[in-house]
């Protein structure tokens, strides 16, 4: 490796980038006779998790002492947002003891607007309903267009809906909801066929066919790329088709701080504060209404980086939960193995698992492997974590931050000049302008927190247990159980949009409009918190993320 490739890298870390250069050639031969690293036995990945793993650390959780998961311990900065009052603007309407009159009125409301939420709207719509997205800050603000490596989907001859299932359901450590997984797996083909016919241009080879490639944990290769950029592609599909509907109106720096329930405990609407306006208060009625908030990086568990974007806050998790809706899995979060340790400036901003599926290996500081690069990903990271901590592997950064190498520059000696760039051209181009060439420097990585696995429960088609009320994507659980993997994210948003667009929209044209809509729902939920004696101060949804000294909800 050439002097000047190095000089981006702080002193600290070269001699160390030296020495899996020096590995390189010796791991690329391995590779190419077949000889790779060995998987772990089901005993050492188990063993790794309960050592190693974030969600297995006692001191990251606690018991929730109000609602109807109680009891249960969950990660405990999410636990203090959850037992947590209403903002300012809910008290006042609770102590007025009515809510004023709809200041807006849809058929169906779609909280959130990334994938899964525009999905929704445009399935709703499509049935000829009026349409409303309220969203907390730019339409499309989301994970989703954030996400890098692709989408999953057994479309290819050598594979199929069950073979997909079965990697689903040991990725999640055969924990997740077994009707939901089947919707995933079963509806991927058509869901696929159904972006494409929207125009999202995936990778193809010149014939035409998809250029599919393995994440961890998969059996076949069945993931489907847009480049690094396959979440931006997908939402620039999905707006252009949202915004040709006339009937969807997007309300932008609009977050959702309460729902609204009837008598009969039907969801008929929301609650919004217009972050553009004085957070003023505005109501919306709606004869259904579909959740798709998202997840909860932005709470940056145990202290860990996030991927996620700025208004990863959990929002509708606290507003379910008050409402009374139990939530399963939320224990398990996803820490992604190759969040950015260096540059600084970039820290647990994500760099895709595509590279591992291309053959980057994960190395430590002296250029030897320590784990084969595509098991699951809450084993991946369980292995990083361990090779820094346990023996003090991993290379330090200036500011102190450590981590282990992805040997990036392997894939061109692997698939030929030219691969890294054209595969990864929103990395490559990133990395250039902090001086770092990928194809000739490797790239310091450390865990960064990706991903709600758990969440609210649902039924097949995102209906709730809510009459009215149906969810999709990350806001909800079951699908990945406890753990998910690559690729599933961006297939389920897709699937569960369209099924919770669909039976919100059945929903809203086969029922009466609802009656007048109120708070009663959370009144228990205040009851217990008062008993508890929670700190009034403390409120919830957050919205946007606390930093500096305030981050310790
Ligand atoms: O590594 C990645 O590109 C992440 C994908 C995902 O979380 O599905």
């Amino acid at each position: 490796m050439s002097e000047r490739a190095l000089n981006h890298l702080p002193e600290e870390l070269r001699e160390s980038a030296i020495a899996v250069a020096r590995t390189r050639e010796d791991r690329v031969r391995r590779v190419q006779r077949g000889d790779s690293f060995p998987e772990l036995s089901l005993t050492d990945r188990k063993a790794w998790l309960e050592d190693f793993h974030p969600d297995y650390r006692a001191d990251g959780r606690r018991a929730l002492r109000v609602g109807v998961n109680k009891n249960q311990g969950i990660p405990v900065e999410l636990a203090n947002l959850l037992e947590a009052w209403p903002r300012a603007s809910v008290r006042q309407l609770l102590q007025g003891g009515t809510i004023p009159e709809a200041d807006y009125e849809t058929d169906v409301l779609v909280i959130g607007a990334g994938g899964a939420g525009v999905t929704a709207a445009i399935e709703a719509a499509k049935r000829g309903l009026d349409v409303l997205i309220a969203t907390k800050l730019r339409a499309g603000d989301s994970n989703t267009i954030m996400a890098e490596g692709g989408i999953q989907g057994a479309d290819q001859e050598c594979d199929s809906p069950l073979q997909h299932y079965l990697d689903v359901l040991g990725g999640g450590h055969f924990s997740n909801d077994p009707e939901l997984a089947e919707a995933l797996c079963q509806d991927g083909p058509e869901a696929l066929a159904w972006l494409e016919e929207l125009g999202m241009l995936f990778d193809k080879y010149p014939t035409g066919r998809m250029r599919v490639r393995h994440g961890g944990g998969t059996s076949r290769k069945r993931l489907h790329s847009s480049g690094d950029m396959t979440g931006l592609e997908m939402m620039r599909v999905l707006w252009d088709e949202c915004r040709n509907l006339a009937n969807v109106q997007v309300m932008e720096f609009s977050p959702i701080v309460e729902l609204l329930t009837d008598d009969d405990g039907r969801v008929v609407g929301a609650i919004i504060e217009r972050l553009t306006h004085n957070n003023e208060v505005r109501v919306i009625q709606a004869k259904s209404v579909i959740l798709a908030t998202g997840g909860l990086g932005r709470l940056h568990l145990q202290s860990f980086p996030t991927s996620n974007h700025y208004g990863a806050t959990a929002d509708g998790l606290v507003l379910t939960y008050r409402a009374g809706l139990p939530f399963r899995d939320l224990q398990h979060n996803q820490y992604h193995p190759s969040g950015i340790a260096f540059p600084e400036q970039k820290a647990g901003l994500l760099i895709t698992e595509k590279f591992r599926g291309l053959g980057a290996q994960l190395v430590n500081r002296f250029g030897d492997e320590f784990v084969y690069s595509l098991e699951p990903r809450d084993v991946t990271t369980a292995a990083i974590i361990r090779e820094c901590s346990e023996f003090s592997h991993g290379a330090t950064t200036p500011s102190g931050n450590v981590g282990v190498w992805l040997d990036i520059p392997m894939i061109d000696d692997l698939h030929g000049k030219g691969t890294i760039e054209r595969e990864f051209p929103g990395r490559f181009s990133e990395f250039s302008r902090h001086g770092i060439d990928l194809t000739k420097v490797p790239v310091l990585v450390y865990p960064t927190l990706h991903y709600q696995n758990g969440g609210v429960r649902i039924r097949g088609d995102g209906a709730t247990g809510l009459p009215g009320l149906y969810a999709a994507g990350e806001v909800t659980g079951g699908v990945h159980g406890k753990n998910r993997l690559m690729g599933n994210a961006l297939l389920e948003l897709i699937v569960f949009g369209l099924r919770a667009g669909r039976a919100a929209a059945e929903f809203a044209l086969s029922t009466n409009p609802g009656g007048a809509a109120g708070l009663s729902h959370i009144e228990s939920y205040l009851e217990d918190l008062k008993a508890a004696n929670i700190d009034e101060t403390r409120t919830a949804p957050m919205l946007l993320p606390r930093y500096g000294k305030a981050l310790a909800i």
